[in-house]
C-alpha cells in the first residue's frame, strides 16, 4: 500500500483531461484474495474504492478523488493458461492488451482487440470499458471476446465465472453485467477471452476518395468484395490528415490532397490467393473510377505505416495541445453532414475552435478532437463545445459514446443516449451490487 506522497503521480488521473488529484492510498494486490481482503477492509472503513488498469481512458472512470483508495490491478498480471482445444486464454485483469495479444500470437492464435493505447491499456480495464478500437467490423467490441469471468463484488465476495464454453445458456449472463460498466459493479480480477485463428495473411491499402458519398460506396463494396475478410475500414476527414502528416509529421503513401482517406485491411488465410485477390479488387476500384487514388501495402512495413496514420492521435498532446476527445456514435450515411455540421456550428460558438474528424466508421463510429489554440487544458471551453457535439447527437439521433464510456467526463450527457427507464434500471442494479455506494461512486450514473 502506498500513502501521502507516497502515491504515484500515474494513479492521480487517467488519460482524460482533467487535473490529477491525490487519493488517500493505492493498493495494489497482487491475487484475487488481496482484491477480496481490500474491498473488504475499504467497506468497513468507509472508504470509496476506484478500480484502475493502464489508466488509458478517456473519461475520468479510473481517476481518484481525494479520500478514497486507489485499487490499481497492476501487479495482477499473467497469462495463466492457453486452452488450445477451447481456443481460449485465462489471463489476470492487469495484463497489459499487448502482452496478450503477443501471447496469443506465440500460441498460433489471434486475439482480435487492438487500439492505440494497445502496449499501456490493461485487459481489465478494456472490460471494463467494453472497448472497440480497429477491428470491430470483423470481431465486435471486446463484450464478444469475453466467455468467462472473476469478480470481486464490493462486499468482498469473489464470483468466479470461469466459463470457456461459447454457449451457456444456464441462467443470467452475469458477465454482461461488468463488462462495459466502467468499474461501478465489481473488480475484474480474471478473464477467459476467446481466441480466433491467427491470419494466414494481412493486406492493407490506403484509398483517396473525392466525397463522402463515395466512402459509403466503398464500405458497401468492401463488404460485399472482402466478405468476412474485412477486418478494418478507417476513415479520415482531410482537417484530421492534414494534422497528421504535416504536424505529427507521419509520410502519407499518396500524392496530392484529398476529400477523404480510407485505410482498409482485410485479413486472410493463404497470402498466395488472398493478396493477388486483394489487389485485383482494389485494381478493379481503381479503373472503375471509384477511388481517386490509393496505396496497397506490398511488406509488413507497409502496413505498419499505414496504421500509423491512425494510431498518429495518440501524439495530438504533443503537436496541438489540450484538445478535448469524442467518440460519438452515428449512423453511417449520416457522418459526413454530422461532422460538417459540428465543425461549422464549434467555429460559431467559440471564437478560434478548431476540430478535425477520423474513426471506425465501418462500425458508426466517429471520433472527433476539438480545441482552441494555446489555452491550457483548465481553460478549453469543454462545456459549449460539449453542447455543440452533443447536441447535434441528439438531433441525429446519435449516441454520446460509442467506445469511449462515460466516466464523469459524459455524466451529464448520459440521458441524451438512454431513456429515463434505462437510467432508472441501471440506478437499480447499482443499488443492488454497491448498496453501500462505494465502488467508484458518482461514476457513470
Ligand atoms: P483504465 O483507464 O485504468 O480504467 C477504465 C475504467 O475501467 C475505469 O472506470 C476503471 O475504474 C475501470 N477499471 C479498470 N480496470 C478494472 C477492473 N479490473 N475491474 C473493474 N473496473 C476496472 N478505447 C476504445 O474503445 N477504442 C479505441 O480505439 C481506443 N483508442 C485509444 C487510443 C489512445 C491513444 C488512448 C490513450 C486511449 C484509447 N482508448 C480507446 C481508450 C482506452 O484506452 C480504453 O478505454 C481502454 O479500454 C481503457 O483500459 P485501461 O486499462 O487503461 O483502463
Ligand atoms: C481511437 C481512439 C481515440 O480510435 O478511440 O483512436
Ligand atoms: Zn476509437
Amino acid at each position: 500500500m502506498l500513502i501521502g506522497d507516497d502515491v504515484p503521480e500515474r494513479n492521480c488521473r487517467d488519460w482524460s483531461t482533467q487535473a490529477p488529484q491525490h487519493p488517500l492510498a493505492v493498493v495494489r494486490p497482487a491475487d484475487v484474495q488481496g482484491v477480496a481482503a481490500a474491498m473488504r477492509a475499504c467497506r468497513a472503513a468507509g472508504l470509496p474504492v476506484v478500480p484502475q488498469g493502464g489508466l488509458t481512458g478517456l473519461c475520468g472512470g479510473a481517476r481518484p478523488e481525494p479520500g478514497w483508495v486507489a485499487l490499481s490491478l497492476e501487479r495482477l498480471v499473467g497469462i495463466e493458461e492457453i486452452d488450445v482445444a477451447s481456443a481460449t486464454m485465462t489471463v489476470r485483469a492487469g495484463t497489459p492488451l499487448e502482452t496478450v495479444q503477443r501471447a496469443a500470437d506465440e500460441a498460433g492464435f489471434f486475439f482480435a482487440l487492438d487500439l492505440g493505447a494497445r502496449g499501456s491499456c490493461a485487459i481489465g480495464g478494456n472490460l471494463s470499458t467494453n472497448a472497440g478500437g480497429n477491428r470491430v467490423i470483423r470481431y465486435g467490441m471486446a463484450r464478444e471476446l469475453v466467455l468467462g469471468l472473476e469478480v470481486v463484488l464490493p462486499d468482498g465476495t469473489i464470483v468466479s465465472s470461469l466459463n470457456k464454453m461459447l454457449k451457456n445458456n444456464a441462467g443470467y449472463d452475469l458477465k454482461q453485467l461488468f463488462i462495459g460498466s466502467e468499474g461501478t459493479l465489481g473488480i475484474i480480477t480474471r478473464i477467459v477471452l476467446r481466441l480466433h485463428p491467427k491470419p494466414g495473411c494481412t493486406m492493407a491499402a490506403v484509398c483517396a476518395l473525392p466525397d463522402y458519398a463515395s466512402v459509403v460506396s466503398l464500405l458497401g463494396a468492401a463488404r460485399r468484395g472482402l466478405g468476412p475478410l474485412l477486418s478494418a475500414f478507417e476513415v479520415m476527414w482531410p482537417d484530421y490528415w492534414q494534422v497528421v502528416t504535416e504536424r505529427v509529421g507521419v509520410r502519407s503513401p499518396l500524392q496530392g490532397s484529398h476529400g477523404f482517406y480510407v485505410l482498409i485491411e482485410a485479413q486472410g488465410t493463404d497470402e498466395s490467393i488472398d493478396g493477388p485477390r486483394f489487389e485485383a479488387w482494389m485494381e478493379k476500384l481503381l479503373e472503375q473510377g471509384a477511388l481517386s487514388d490509393a496505396a496497397v501495402a506490398r511488406s509488413l512495413a507497409d502496413t505498419q505505416s499505414f496504421w500509423a496514420l491512425r494510431d498518429a492521435c495518440a501524439e495530438f498532446f504533443q503537436v496541438l495541445g489540450a484538445h478535448i476527445s469524442y467518440d460519438v456514435g452515428l449512423s453511417v450515411k449520416d457522418m459526413h453532414d454530422y461532422a460538417a455540421r459540428c465543425k461549422a456550428a464549434l467555429a460559431r460558438r467559440i471564437p478560434g475552435c478548431e476540430s478535425v474528424y477520423y474513426g471506425h466508421i465501418g462500425d458508426g463510429n466517429l471520433h472527433l478532437v476539438s480545441w482552441v489554440p494555446r489555452l491550457g487544458i483548465e481553460q478549453q471551453p469543454k462545456d459549449a463545445m460539449d453542447e455543440v457535439i452533443y447536441g447535434l447527437v441528439r438531433e441525429f439521433g446519435g449516441t454520446v459514446s460509442a467506445e469511449h464510456g462515460i466516466g464523469t467526463v459524459k455524466k451529464r450527457w448520459l440521458g441524451h443516449a438512454r431513456s429515463p427507464e434505462e437510467i432508472a434500471l441501471m440506478k437499480t442494479i447499482k443499488a443492488a451490487l454497491d448498496p453501500l455506494g462505494l465502488l467508484n461512486p458518482g461514476k457513470v450514473l
